[in-house]
């Protein structure tokens, strides 16, 4: 199987795409609240920095902010702790002095709404404009100077400042590269092994399943390995695996039956090419003597080739209609058209239709029945037919001056008619195959007058018919039995 294309390279890119994007985003989350986390506490601890700062550094004298007790503690914080910056804004939030160099203030007011928003409470964690820069804000801390009812201004106090940030930043790296990063990578390797493991264990049942079903194919259809590992789990593959199998089965079974149907036809082919060729060579020998002799014979002798000539031709015009017939049937294309009748009346007419062959035949025919009315469903045409296909094998094979019998038996279920004559006995092994096209028992075989479809095509009738036919011996002969269901 191609490299690129296969299941397992995808599910493996597939993973190690999704472990990137997974620590990509776990690591910037965790900056983010990280941040967040330290900003807040930051804000917590020096909530009242700025308060604490005009009380502790007087910063407010007799009501008015003492500017040299302010110039004194922004010096002392430059040195003392650079993390915080002081700026001193009026009513408006304008910037009025601060502790930090000059060079790096680039804002003259900041924003009053934090402040505001701070001073009321309402919100916790407000940032605030950093004057150091245009756009960043910060946590701070901020209190009205002087408090009370006639505040001038804001001390304004920034936490953290630039120099802070810079070492935080420092620190920080450090630490996601020792504590985070490193633990993380390692986190996703392992469970990208572990992974890329699975998918291999996965796939190697189904890269397994693939081959097999690629070797039955490259057979032909012929080959079908059984499976040398019995998954007891009932997954999915396991499932395709026994699907397969199955349809393998059953793929092997049809084309066997395919391959015997096929076998089959031909034999029949070559049956029927066989049996048509005999009457009609022997049609065609008789015109071709009258045509090369026709001076030489008698005019009595004339008429008997002329008579036998015609005779093979109707015999196989016969079989011609016969093998279309069992033909047609076995396609379905001969629709039986079902309605209830009463088989009783069918056998009377029957018996008035033969009535003159069997007298010149020296036979006799009788009619026994249990029920006189009993309605039976079927096509009445087609079973006519299976009926004189038995009444007229039971004629060629009756015993000299003997009796046929017709007997109807009808039960809950079905109407049985039977045709009996008395004769010689079947093989018991060849019963079963008297139904098959050209079939003819032993006891025949020299007679080729008949083709051997009457049984076949018979069988075929009562199959349409939803009925069956049964051939078996009597102590002195042999009955069919035909059953069609009751209406
Ligand atoms: N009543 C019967 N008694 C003995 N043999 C029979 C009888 N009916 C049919 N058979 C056997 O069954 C064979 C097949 O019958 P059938 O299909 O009608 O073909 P066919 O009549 O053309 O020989 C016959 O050749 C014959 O050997
Ligand atoms: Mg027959």
């Amino acid at each position: 199987m191609n490299g690129f294309k296969s299941l397992y390279t995808r599910l493996a890119f597939g993973l190690i795409l999704l472990l990137f994007v997974i620590g990509v985003l776990y690591t910037a989350l965790n900056t983010i609240a990280t941040q967040r986390f330290v900003a807040q506490l930051n804000q917590d601890l020096h909530r009242t920095l700025a308060q604490n700062l005009v009380a502790d550094k007087n910063l407010v004298a007799q009501g008015k902010i003492d500017e040299a007790a302010l110039k004194k503690t922004f010096q002392q914080y430059m040195v003392v702790n650079p993390s915080i910056e002081i700026y001193l804004l009026d009513l408006e939030g304008k910037l009025l002095s601060y502790s930090a160099d000059p060079d790096v203030v680039m804002r003259s007011r900041v924003s009053l709404e934090p402040i505001k928003a701070f001073l009321s409470g309402v919100e916790k964690y407000p940032l605030g404009d950093d004057p150091r820069s245009h756009d960043k804000q910060k946590s701070f801390s901020v209190t009205e100077v002087p408090s009370g009812s006639a505040p001038e201004g804001y001390l304004y106090v920034v936490l953290r400042g630039e120099q802070y940030d810079a070492l935080e930043s420092m620190a920080f790296q450090g630490f996601w590269a020792l504590a985070g990063l490193w633990s993380m990578a390692l986190s996703l390797c392992v469970g990208l092994l572990a992974g890329l493991a699975i998918f291999y264990w996965l796939t190697k049942r189904l890269r397994r399943v693939s081959r097999r079903i690629e070797v039955f194919s490259e057979s032909d259809f012929k080959s079908w390995s059984a499976s040398e590992i019995s998954d007891s789990s009932e997954d999915e593959i396991a499932q395709i695996e026994q699907i397969f199998e199955q349809m393998a089965a059953r793929i092997q079974s049809q084309l066997a039956a395919l391959i015997d149907k096929d076998k089959q036809r031909r034999q029949l082919v070559a049956q029927v090419s066989h049996d048509l060729r005999t009457p009609l060579a022997s049609m065609l020998g008789y015109i071709e003597s009258l045509k090369i002799k026709r001076n030489k014979l008698s005019a009595k002798e004339q008429e008997k080739f002329l008579e036998v000539a015609y005779r093979q031709g109707r015999r196989l015009g016969h079989m011609v209609d016969s093998l279309f017939e069992l033909s047609s049937l076995e396609a379905k294309e001969i629709k039986p058209q079902l309605e209830p009748f009463v088989p009783l009346e069918l056998l009377f007419d029957i018996r008035q239709k033969y009535a003159i062959r069997l007298r010149e035949a020296g036979l006799s025919l009788e009619i026994e029945f249990d029920q006189q009315g009993a309605f039976a469903m079927g096509d009445v045409s087609l079973f006519e037919r299976v009926l004189d296909n038995l009444i007229e094998n039971a004629m060629v094979h009756a015993a000299t001056s003997s009796q046929i019998m017709l007997r109807i038996e009808s039960s809950a279920e079905s109407i049985g008619v039977s045709v009996s004559n008395q004769g010689e006995l079947i093989n018991e092994k060849e019963l079963s195959s008297l139904f098959d096209p050209f079939y003819r028992a032993d006891s025949q075989s020299v007679d080729r007058r008949h083709a051997g479809l009457g049984l076949a095509i018979s069988r075929q009738i009562m199959e349409s018919l939803e009925g069956s036919i049964l051939a078996s011996n009597t102590v002195d002969g042999v009955i069919f039995t035909v059953y069609l269901p009751i209406a």
